[in-house]
């Protein structure tokens, strides 16, 4: 748990790039379904993102927020236990991201290796501005106004959530310290009683010494479970554990999607550039072609000639969609020529139509019932803004911005 944090709140988000395809429900859907049950889940619509590489479209914007929500809704994300919404809806990203911008040394974000990547990959774009060289700055002030502990990505995005803690690690240093930080912490340790305060100095010492990860850990604990301490104080003993002042924004912690990462249909990572995307949406029929033509070994020219499921992309999907026993059939099979590619690929073909079926059908009834996601959009917003709100309340006082 990240410190000062009471709930163990994940934050996430997607750019609305539009209908989501199967490389989004295994790579990322999958797993915020899985997170939404064992902690308290942000998830939301990155629009202004979207405005940073995007600027001169934005007539796309809005027809892609609403596809893309209703694709999280239709494989299973769920606003009883996650809370949705859309960024440009909260404009506390916006203000905690002009604070951080001020504190942000520059080269810190022209160092992020995304930026120039992303400036060679879209040439055509004209990406020399100023909102673009901020966009993982945004990103940070989207996490930190939550005080997320852990924030699912991909590794791509890992770069991201580092400039993040090291963000939020010099908003603490310089707005953390209360004047007469020291002894009001002193004082908050006394009242934890002699027994846990010494407890609380030894873990301190070995962590600060040596570095000592599992008494920092240890410490975290011992302070979570302190009845006689205020917050304020709780908070306070939480920084003086580290060193610093008060933790103000917590750091938080990327936490790499674990899942396999979704083959397109020619083998390359699944994505809308490379055309090589099953649609979530997409219709059963056009599924089947996709995969009934879908490449298998080259090598593999004649019905007669034996294959190498290592040389071939369906064996990917098998290795996704399939049981031991389908893929012992298709190594058999292939490497002896018992079966045919169109055998092959017969078990894929009807496990992608039965896990697309329902999604479909669950999207087709939010597209009939707009003013539903629209509902679930504004509650989510609304909550999303109550924590937003009392963050910013914080970082206003810390720097200096709370008088009236
Ligand atoms: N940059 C992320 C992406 O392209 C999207 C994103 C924006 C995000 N803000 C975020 C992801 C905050 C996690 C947390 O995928
Ligand atoms: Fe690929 Fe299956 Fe054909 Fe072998 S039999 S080449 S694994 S599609």
């Amino acid at each position: 748990m990240a410190a000062g944090s009471q709930i163990t709140r994940v934050l996430s988000g997607m750019r609305p790039t539009g209908r989501l395809h199967l490389g989004h429900l295994h790579g990322v859907l999958k797993n915020w379904i899985e997170l939404q049950h064992s902690y308290e889940c942000l998830f939301f619509v990155a629009d202004w993102h979207a405005l940073t590489t995007h600027y001169d479209e934005p007539e796309i914007i809005e027809e892609n927020v609403w596809d893309m929500v209703i694709d999280w809704l239709a494989c299973g994300v769920n606003p009883g236990s996650a809370k949705l919404f859309i960024q440009s809806r909260v404009p506390e990203h916006a203000e905690l991201h002009l604070l951080l911008s001020m504190i942000t040394p520059l080269g810190w974000l022209e160092r992020v290796p995304t930026y120039k990547d992303q400036q060679e990959q879209l040439r055509e774009r004209d990406l020399a501005t100023y909102g673009f060289l901020g966009y993982p700055l945004l990103q940070s002030a989207d996490i930190l106004v939550y005080k997320a502990a852990y924030v699912p990505v991909g590794e791509d995005q890992v770069a991201h959530v580092e400039l993040t803690r090291e963000v939020a690690r010099r908003f603490n240093h310089l707005y953390g310290r209360e004047p007469g930080f020291e002894e009001k912490a002193e004082r908050a340790i006394a009242k934890m009683g002699k027994k846990n305060a010494r407890l609380y100095r030894e873990l301190r010492r070995q962590y600060q010494e040596q570095g000592d990860e599992k008494a920092l850990e240890v410490a975290r604990a011992l302070l979570e479970s302190q009845q006689n301490i205020s917050i304020g104080d709780r908070e306070r003993l939480y920084g003086y554990l580290e060193g610093a002042g008060r933790i103000i924004l917590p750091e938080p912690q990327a936490l790499l999607t674990k899942a396999a990462r979704m083959p397109g249909l020619d083998g390359q990572k699944m994505s809308k550039s490379y055309g090589n995307t099953i649609a979530l949406r997409e219709d059963p029929g056009e599924v089947e072609k996709k995969l009934r033509t879908m490449p298998t070994d080259p090598a593999r020219v004649r019905r007669t000639d034996p294959g190498d499921p290592e040389k071939c992309p369906v064996w990917r999907w098998h290795q996704i969609y399939s049981d031991e026993a389908t893929r012992q059939w298709v190594q058999q099979g292939c490497t002896t020529a018992g079966i045919g590619c169109l055998d092959c690929k017969r078990p894929l073909i009807e496990a992608v139509l039965a896990e697309l079926k329902p999604i479909r059908e669950r999207a087709r009834e939010y597209e009939e019932d707009p003013a539903a996601v629209r509902a679930i959009i504004n509650e989510g917003t609304e909550a999303a803004r109550d924590i937003a709100r009392d963050t910013m309340d914080e970082v206003r006082k810390a720097m200096g911005l709370a008088y009236r």
